[in-house]
């Protein structure tokens, strides 16, 4: 009886137990029905989901248990007719909380982990007919205590739940080491394959077959040595280790102390490598090795995969159990500062990714997880980290199939007893479960290239004993655990092979020389409008020695919407105290997976493409380490100062991995050059794809001609300021944008808030700050003809001003404009520091569409360098012209925007908002990670611009 082993065999559902369940929620609430999979925190009105970040949601210490403790119980019946010599297994994907399982009212074992499955044969328990699977899931225990990630406290079913039936003598386990050599260029396997069933039958005549590669061999099974009982810590020291006794626990279990304390947690450190290394049952193995395979490696860029069978053949010749499973040839390796994929040193384009759905909250359809990965594909991502926790093992297949680097986190997160818990010998097996457990479901996926022992649990000798088991069972991947580093980078080799910061500064990351390879776990924090500096990081990646990308955080936001009313909730919108507010909303795309701008942004930068102009001729260089370019092709398109001008498309040249080729401009293209604002480049997808349909476009790159300087007209000096019936406020000073979750990072000293710049009250020759300092505004306006205005703006800030939001004009148009074009970047959000892959353009857009939705409203839907706007509708037509201004067109005021703090909560509003601004600070990171460069910070006191204004009541 308990759980079973885990192990890396898929087995196919014969009874899924998804749907209905009685369900009663404990201590108050009365049987009623809910569906399995789900999280009863998203349909119970007594136990809502509760964010906190670091603090537990709870005032007790490990591992004492709060004793309200919510606790669900489903219960179906389900008809079987079991078979002769075939075991029934009960398969529960994921429970969040600590699982209880009884059939027939027959307890039959708990588990914890909430994102690893358990296992339990029921065969013993149940009949012919109709039985009763109960499974209860205690929402807190001592193991909530590693379970405290920066997400939702949610509890219920989160994954499947099916029963399969296996052969008494049956396949346990498979090892599959599928080895690539990118010097001889072939490949070679290593195969183990674990039986179990066979103790009381005779030992000879059992084979194992396996089929690859057109090839196939057969073996007969051998029994292995085992120990007669589990192991105790007492005859520990005794028991010798074998190749799958990892090597840190022969030490630990000899370091069996006097204390009681220490007992019986070594003893179920104990019982642990029992079960794995000397199971109870009598395993058989065999062992298959074959070398010089002619085999095409598996990448992320070209992830081809084989085949592999494996069938357990009993002396008569009978085929008693089979599996297939899918491998992919490729070698991981560190040489000294470089990880090695293939013998290239790949850079790491990766994202952090949770399981977060907005409607279920954690449970995700094998349709979403394809949507994810797809989406992450078409955005050039090459790698996830399954922050922080085993994901579900569709995900890794997806992941093996369409090309991903995984980084494989095991479900441990002591962060708010982070300074005891990795210390804790009581949570000694806990880590050791945890960390092994996920190393023998996965081990198989070619995906899978590091190994993480969890996230922000400090760092202790658990650590230790976990990375040292790792290193042990799986010497083909590395280790890798910020804990380890997270205070000295050069220091934590106990745990972490590589280098894995979070959140470092560019300074830093330049300074450092160490020993191993440099992936950042977190970075390019994208909270609400973030994410500006990616470039900066990026140029680092791409030339200093030892660094190799990382990992963005993250990929998407945590907002849920159980009701599906589009109004997405963070933390306190349940009632849930303490809460950490609206921090889980730093994805890259929205809950419902919409991109953000900063996604656009990181997509040119992870381009398998990067294009230079030098005269007529474009270089194209190909930044993929295993592909050529044969994939895609190109389309080449004039910007001209009116729109989008002549286009061809070609296929892209042949270009090698890592190399350059030149490619001519065409002919009817290039007579368009010397009056364009730009060339642009976009990279489509050639052929269908599971990820994405031929003609997807993956990317777009410009190359960019010096604009026309702008000069503006003549016009008549008059000294009335400007009024017009489409101007509901004409322009007005504006120096304050509605703070981003940047803005108010402790780091920038709520510098902004100092400033005054929030509230100006108008004065005699300029306004007067919210603290009273004087801002000079001078203006002179010169009449060009009808409604047509330049304006030569001229401010001076307080001279003690450190630091900026914006400087420009604001105005305010009445309802009735619907429409909007610009010339300058676009077409999506941008914003100085984040804008490296934003085009220059003569952009269109419904005005309505130009703001970027963030869950908490704050500055948004800014586009840079723009020198000309035009917005009509039925109420007229506004343009605008001038040297390069920063631009924010929506209908919402800064105010408004300030006032409200869910996007959905805004008041409805049809008037125009404009900002025209001369100077907008970055958005930088500030809030985990560095502020903008101080190019794009406000420091100047003094700016000065001019700019023309046309007003019409007449529509086009
Ligand atoms: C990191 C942590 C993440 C998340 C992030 C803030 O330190 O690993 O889980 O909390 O900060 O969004």
């Amino acid at each position: 009886m308990g759980r079973l082993p885990m192990h890396g065999i898929s087995r196919t559902a014969e009874i899924d137990l998804s749907g209905e369940w009685q369900f009663r929620l404990l201590p108050h609430g009365a049987w009623s029905t809910a569906q399995v999979p789900s999280l009863w925190t998203m349909h119970e009105e007594t136990d809502r989901p509760h964010y906190t970040n670091v603090p537990m949601p709870f005032d007790e210490v490990p591992p004492q248990v709060p004793d309200d403790n919510p606790t669900g119980v489903y219960r179906r019946s389900v008809e079987l007719s079991p078979q002769a010599g075939r075991r029934t297994i009960l398969h529960v994907g994921a429970a969040e909380g600590l699982l209880r399982v009884s059939a027939n009212g027959q307890d039959l074992g708990t588990s914890t982990d909430s994102h690893l499955a358990a296992e339990f044969d029921i065969t013993d328990a149940v009949r012919a007919g109709s039985n009763e699977i109960q499974l209860t899931v205690e929402k807190w225990s001592a193991a909530s205590y590693l379970e405290d990630q920066d997400h939702w406290w949610q509890s219920g079913l989160s994954r499947p739940v099916f029963l399969y039936t296996v052969p008494e003598v049956r396949l346990a386990d498979l090892s599959v080491v599928a080895d690539y050599d990118p010097e001889a260029k072939c490949g070679a396997l290593d195969v183990q394959v674990f039986t179990t069933g066979l103790d009381h039958l005779p030992e000879s005549g059992w084979t194992v077959r396996i089929g690859v590669l057109g090839q196939t061999r057969t073996t007969s099974v051998t029994p292995r040595l085992i120990a007669p009982t589990l192991p105790t810590p007492a005859d520990a020291r005794s028991v010798r280790p074998e190749p799958m006794l990892p090597a840190g626990f022969s030490g630990l279990l000899g370091l069996k102390a006097a204390g009681a304390p220490l007992e019986e947690p070594m003893r179920q450190a104990a019982e642990m490598i029992g079960r794995y290394a000397h199971p109870t049952e009598r395993p058989g193995t065999a062992a298959f090795a074959l070398d010089d395979l002619v085999v095409q490696p598996w990448s992320a860029e070209i992830p081809h995969l084989e085949e592999l069978s494996v069938e357990l053949v009993a002396p008569d010749g009978g085929v008693a159990d089979s599996t297939t499973v899918r491998i992919g040839f490729r070698r991981v390796r560190i040489e000294g500062r470089d990880l090695l994929v293939n013998g290239e040193r790949v850079l790491i384009q990766g994202v952090n990714r949770h399981d977060v759905d907005p409607r279920t909250g954690r449970v995700l359809s094998r349709e979403t997880m394809l949507a994810e990965l797809s989406l992450l594909k078409r955005f050039n991502v090459n790698a996830i980290r399954t922050s922080h926790y085993p994901n579900d093992p569709y995900l890794l297949d997806l992941a093996d199939e369409l090309g991903f680097y995984v980084v494989d986190e095991a479900d441990i997160e002591a962060h708010a007893f982070m300074a005891t818990i990795p210390h804790d010998p009581r949570y000694l097996p806990e880590f050791l479960e945890r960390v092994s457990r996920m190393v023998l479901r996965d081990r198989n996926h070619p995906s899978v290239i590091i190994w993480s022992l969890g996230n922000e649990s400090g760092y202790g000798a658990n650590h230790d004993a976990a990375a040292a088991w790792v290193r042990r069972f799986d010497p083909t991947r590395p280790v890798q655990y910020e804990g380890a580093i997270a205070t000295d980078w050069h220091g934590g080799h106990g745990a972490s092979d590589i280098v894995c910061p979070m959140y470092p500064h560019l300074d830093a990351l330049k300074a450092f020389d160490g020993d191993r390879p440099v992936i950042l776990c977190e970075y390019g924090y994208s909270q609400g409008n973030s994410a500006g500096g990616l470039a900066d990081y990026w140029e680092l990646f791409e030339t200093l020695p030892g660094l190799q990308g990382g990992f963005v955080w993250g990929f998407k936001d945590h907002g849920l919407d159980p009701d599906g009313d589009g109004r997405y909730r963070y933390g306190g919108d349940f009632g849930d105290e303490p809460n950490d507010g609206p921090i889980l909303l730093y994805g890259l795309v929205f809950p419902d997976l919409t991109p953000k701008p900063a996604f656009y942004e990181a997509r040119g930068l992870f381009s398998p493409v990067r294009v230079a102009a030098e005269g007529d001729t474009l270089t194209i260089r190909n930044r993929q380490f295993f592909a050529d370019l044969s994939a895609y092709e190109l389309e080449l398109r004039v910007e001209t100062q009116h729109g989008p001008g002549p286009s061809r498309t070609v296929p892209a040249p042949a270009v090698a991995p890592r190399g350059e080729a030149r490619l001519p401009i065409p002919d009817d293209l290039l007579k368009h050059i010397a009056d364009a604002l730009a060339l642009t480049l976009t990279v489509r997808t050639r052929y269908d794809s599971r990820w994405a349909p031929a003609g997807t476009e993956i990317a777009v790159h410009q190359v960019t001609y010096p604009r026309k300087p702008w000069a503006p007209p003549y016009g008549i000096a008059r000294n009335d300021e400007i009024s017009h019936p489409l101007l509901l406020i004409p322009p007005r000073l504006s120096l304050w944008r509605a703070l981003t979750d940047n803005d108010r990072a402790f780091s920038l000293d709520n510098r902004f808030v100092r400033s005054g710049f929030f509230d100006l009250t108008p004065i005699d020759g300029g306004y007067r700050t919210a603290w009273g300092e004087e801002v000079v505004h001078r203006r002179t306006i010169r009449q060009v003809g009808d409604a047509d205005w330049v304006l030569s703006e001229n401010v001076k800030l307080p001279e003690d001003t450190e630091d900026g939001l914006r400087v420009g004009m604001e105005f305010i148009l009445v309802e009735g404009f619907e429409h909007a074009r610009w010339t300058g970047l676009g077409p999506w959000e941008n914003y100085p520091d984040r804008r490296s892959s934003a085009l220059l353009g003569v952009w269109e857009s419904m005005i309505d569409e130009l703001a970027v939705p963030y869950i908490v409203p704050t500055e948004n839907g800014g586009r840079g360098e723009v020198t000309a706007l035009e917005l009509s509708g039925p109420a007229g037509t506004m343009r605008t012209a001038h040297t390069p201004l920063h631009m924010t067109v929506g209908r919402h005021t800064v105010a408004q925007l300030e006032a409200a703090d869910h996007w959905w909560k805004l008041p409805p509003s049809s008037v125009t908002v404009v900002h025209l601004d001369v100077a907008h600070r970055g958005v930088g990171m500030a809030h985990l990670g560095p502020d903008t460069r101080p190019e794009f910070r406000l420091t100047a006191t003094e700016y000065a611009w001019e700019w023309r204004l046309i007003l019409s009541t007449e529509t086009r």
